[in-house]
């Protein structure tokens, strides 16, 4: 089997978790590791020997391991800021390039994103690993076979409380912080928007026109939670922080579909995606395992069940009437108490499995699943791995990375402005209108 030379950026967290990943793929050989920090290089190293690799270079300076010859695929997984530079240095070098997630630091540096990658033609790949996830999957399979008709609304949202991560960044070397303090964005819109404007097709024959944000009076959520006993970091007392708690962006694309969007990461609540897709002849809602055709019930002109989706988002804690939910800061359970729709219908989405999911899933191991995300990181570079042996084209290519990380400088113009709708961009130059669909991986027929 031919064998492909893997060099990391970014050792941290996420770095270290994706070792694993990346090496349950046979082809993968991580060649060398680059973190500002010894410590976490070494302890990326140990990683790459414990699951059995030879040892890797390492390098306190990335654009040594970029250079390296030895190295094929740049994968970076550092601070957002250096994503950009990054990526442009190893396209440049003619490596491979695969990066993680984060939005953007400005439109001029998108542009000089697909520029580079228009004059090297070097594959490069965003790392958005939920446009691989189960549901995700299935719902675009759904999709493309028509069950769910013509599609006009979807949202999603980046649900997780960072309070923690955040407040402890000068602790943990973590960028968070600094973001947090200075920036007012929709900072991380990807996890969400990925799989949602794959299955509208953006850049494929369809794109955004237009986006508006607005955001909560900034850093109340943190500005809260650096007095409570749980902040590690007691110099941050007093700080104040410039990002909005809830930062919530409605995109518009060509075809009038309507997009929601929500950066939710500093008040208290449980992780939620709250992938949602609405069409003419049914829905799906992620975070319920859930999927409603039409004549299964039909309360409006769209297909749904009855709901007014009732929701209070404080400091101190969420109720949520759908669910018959109150959350306090402090005692958010893992599993919560769901209304009699849920408890009926809950899960029903696994029916459709055996005939719309993607073989991907269907084949996973145990053990695979158990690699990040239940599976869904192995699956990312098992789709990667195997479009660089065949010479295929990356399912997450430099148009959709530019056009899903510009949303970010794109909120913060939204909102200081007042909340009034921008032009998004067209990083394609009027090519999405020829570009086929493209999905992550192949669907059933
Ligand atoms: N897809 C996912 O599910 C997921 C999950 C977590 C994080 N992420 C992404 O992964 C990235 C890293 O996040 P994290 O939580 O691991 O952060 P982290 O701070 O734990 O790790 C980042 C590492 O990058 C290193 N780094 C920064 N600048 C560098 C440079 N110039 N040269 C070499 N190394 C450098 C830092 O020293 C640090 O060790 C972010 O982009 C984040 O958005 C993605």
């Amino acid at each position: 089997m031919s064998e492909i030379s893997v060099g990391v950026i970014g050792l941290g967290n996420r770095g270290s978790s994706l070792l694993e990943s990346m090496m349950a793929c046979p082809e993968c050989r991580i060649t060398a590791v680059s973190d500002l920090y010894e410590d976490r290089r070494k302890k990326g190293i140990d990683i790459v020997v414990q699951h059995g690799g030879k040892a890797p270079k390492e390098y306190a300076n990335w654009m040594d391991l970029v250079h390296d010859d030895d190295v094929k695929v740049v994968v970076i997984v550092c601070d957002w800021e250096m994503h950009i530079p990054m990526a442009i240095e190893a396209m440049k070098a003619h490596k491979i390039v695969a990066s993680e997630v984060a939005g953007a630091y400005s439109i001029d540096d998108c542009w000089k994103l697909v520029d580079t990658y228009e004059e090297t033609k070097t594959p490069i790949m965003l790392l958005e690993n939920c446009c691989f996830d189960e549901f995700e999957l299935l719902t675009t399979s759904l999709v493309r076979h028509g069950l769910l008709g013509d599609i006009l609304y979807a949202h999603g949202c980046y649900g997780h409380d960072l309070r923690g991560e955040i407040t402890g960044g000068n602790v943990n070397r973590h960028y968070r912080l600094r973001n947090y303090e200075h920036r007012n964005a929709e900072n991380y819109p990807t996890h969400e928007l990925g799989p949602i404007a794959k299955i509208l097709d953006i850049n494929h024959g369809n794109r955004f026109m237009r986006l508006a944000s607005n955001g909560t009076r900034p850093g109340v959520g943190l500005e809260a939670f650096v007095k409570d006993s749980r902040c590690i970091d007691s110099t941050l007392a007093g700080q104040k922080f410039a990002q909005s708690d809830i930062v919530s962006t409605t995109l518009v694309t060509e075809k009038q579909q309507v997009v929601t969007i929500r950066l939710d990461t500093s008040l208290p609540r449980f992780y939620a995606r709250e992938f949602t897709i609405r069409g003419t002849k049914g829905l799906a809602q992620g975070d319920q395992n859930l999927v409603c055709l039409d004549g299964v019930r039909l309360d409006t002109s769209l297909p749904r069940f009855y709901a007014r989706e009732f929701t209070i988002r404080g400091t101190k804690g969420l109720a949520q009437g759908d669910q018959n939910l109150v959350c306090l800061d402090g005692s958010i359970p893992e599993i919560y108490e769901t209304n009699h729709f849920y408890e009926k219908e809950l899960n029903n989405a696994n029916a459709y499995k055996e005939r719309y999911q993607c073989d991907v899933w269907k084949n996973m191991t145990p053990e695979q699943r158990k690699l990040g995300h239940g599976g869904m990181d192995y699956i990312e570079f098992r789709v990667l791995f195997d479009c660089i042996l065949k010479g295929k084209p990356l399912p997450i290519d430099v148009y959709d990375m530019a056009t899903w990380m510009a949303i970010t400088p794109l909120s913060t113009l939204s909102m200081e402005k007042g909340g009034v709708p921008v032009e998004f961009p067209d990083f394609t130059r009027g090519k999405y209108r020829e570009r086929e669909s493209q999905d992550v991986v192949e669907l059933p027929k």
